[in-house]
């Protein structure tokens, strides 16, 4: 019979935690005190006592047990709420399951294939872009070409063609969320009790870009309101935020009972950084691992023949070895490293007592290099995906990839995700040779802008015909 053990009991670090000033690696203080201390340990900060876990088995648990036990972590709705950016993230019990039903539902894959038209527009336009630079591709930033691309697409597919949008309104809703999600990124991770919203420099330009961006999201949903109400009412439905309107009415709710403002604002949020930042990554692990490109050309090659991209939704599903790498990159780099809960009541975690109100945070991308639960867990492996018989790479524990979360709550646009990413990864094999190349380091400048996409990639262009386009990344130190 095990006995039960106060949290108090647990391993703590003796020091409370100061944060660095660069928040985009919050996740790297806790990484590294879990190698000191174990998968599940406490550390106080300022007036809060925090409980971390490693552990796949109790990750699991607790994304499981997502609305009964654990609900978010309080204080970071709270500063959402105050910045109007409070949607189904911070929501809990009722309202979330509201919330999340509708936005579930617009990422179905009927409508999926819908999405898809404009995905592929996108992903021509990237190419068509990228040939146009000619000689000039070099000099430019492939970061900010991957996330402009992130944007241009999560934004059309939900406010339909953005040619159709008022100049003002369209430069609102690119341009400004290139200058939010870094900041945002700041203010999540000022969730930290000992964080203070007032020492963030950029607060005004912040409250103004989020104020400007939520009067698009409200002359959208006008305008999408005068369509649904029209007389193509009966026409192809095309952008999400139609569909999630479409789904609030047949529902019998009004917007603001799924918060539907707040909720597109922070379905963008949710959607752009990650998947540019995953896609960067997914890059960079190409370039570093020749066997992995060479299966995805093959795969591409095979698939396409001389088309330069897919133009058919059902081949995605073909694509299993770039499924494979996104997987493996996901495990061994992925961009979401860390969840934060809070125990609703007073529970036992295996054998230890939590006290209602306790937050936990999740480390949920550190049990994916965990040599428990992957055969080599530190060697990039795309094909242990693909492997028929998991005896030969045992352990293989799936369920210790977390990258897009799991249970209730994990990542509803995980499909939307992985359709972005394949689409537009088949192109660049199918076109381009990606090719590391080691230069300069970046510099510490580079490194404090802040941006969690931040990984030194430029681009060189080569004519197809001759050779392929390469795609070169600069040295990093901090993918892995
Ligand atoms: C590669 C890209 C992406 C990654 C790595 C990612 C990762 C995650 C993770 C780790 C979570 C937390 C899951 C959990 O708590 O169990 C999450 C939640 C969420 N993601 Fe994603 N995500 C990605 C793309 C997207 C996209 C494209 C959308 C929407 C179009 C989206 C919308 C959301 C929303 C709304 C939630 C909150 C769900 C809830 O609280 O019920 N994400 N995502």
């Amino acid at each position: 019979m095990s006995i039960i053990k106060k949290i108090s009991e647990l391993p703590r670090h003796p020091d409370p935690v100061i944060m660095e000033p660069d928040l985009t690696r919050v996740h790297e203080i806790f990484e590294k005190l879990a190698d000191r201390h174990g998968k599940m340990f406490t550390v106080q900060f300022a007036d809060q006592l925090m409980m971390v876990v490693a552990d796949a088995k109790i990750l699991n648990f607790i994304v499981c047990k997502r609305p009964e036990l654990f609900g978010p972590y309080r204080r970071n709705s709270r500063i959402l709420e105050a910045i109007k950016t409070d949607g189904i993230e911070t929501a809990d019990g009722h309202d979330w399951k509201r919330q999340r039903e509708i936005i579930a539902a617009s990422m179905e894959s009927i409508y999926l294939a819908q999405y898809f038209e404009t995905i592929k527009a996108a992903v021509e336009a990237l190419r068509n872009r990228w040939i146009t630079y000619g000689e000039n591709l070099a000099e430019i930033n492939l970061e900010a070409e991957i996330f402009g691309f992130s944007i241009s697409v999560f934004t059309s597919i939900m406010f339909g063609d953005m040619a159709d949008m008022p100049a003002d309104e369209r430069e609102a809703a690119e341009s400004l969320m290139f200058n939010l999600v870094s900041v945002l990124g700041k203010r999540i991770d000022a969730l930290l009790p000992q964080m203070h919203l007032e020492n963030i420099s950029e607060d005004k330009d912040f409250e103004e870009a989020i104020k400007k961006l939520l009067t698009v999201i409200e002359n959208r949903i006008a305008h999408s309101r005068n369509i649904l109400a029209g007389n193509n009412k009966t026409g192809k439905i095309r952008s999400q935020l139609q569909v999630l309107m479409e789904t609030i009415e047949k529902e019998g709710l009004a917007n603001h009972d799924v918060k539907l403002t707040e909720n597109i604002l922070q379905l963008l949020l949710a959607a752009e950084p990650t998947t540019a930042d995953t896609l960067l990554r997914v890059l960079h692990c190409i370039a570093e691992n020749p066997q992995a490109q060479k299966d995805i050309q093959d795969e591409v090659y095979a698939l396409l023949g001389d088309c330069s991209h897919i133009e058919d939704f059902k081949d995605i599903k073909k694509l299993k070895c770039i499924d494979a790498v996104i997987l493996e990159t996901m495990r061994i780099a992925s961009s979401s490293r860390l969840v934060l809960v809070e125990a609703k009541t007073d529970l036992l975690l295996e054998d230890i007592e939590v006290p209602s109100g306790t937050p936990l945070v999740l480390l949920i991308a550190y049990c994916g290099l965990d040599a428990e639960n992957f055969h080599q867990a530190a060697v990039f492996d795309h094909r242990r995906w693909q492997r028929e018989s998991k005896a030969e790479s045992e352990p293989h524990n799936s369920k210790a990839a977390l990258g897009f979360g799991a249970g209730p709550r994990s990542c509803p646009g995980r499909g939307l995700a992985m359709l972005v990413m394949k689409t537009v990864l088949a192109m660049i094999c199918a076109n381009f040779q990606i090719r590391r190349v080691p230069e300069t380091p970046l510099s510490n400048e580079t490194m404090s802008k802040h941006q969690p996409f931040s990984l030194g990639f430029t681009l060189k262009f080569r004519d197809r015909h001759h050779d392929f386009i390469a795609i070169e990344s600069r040295e990093i130190d901090n993918v892995y």
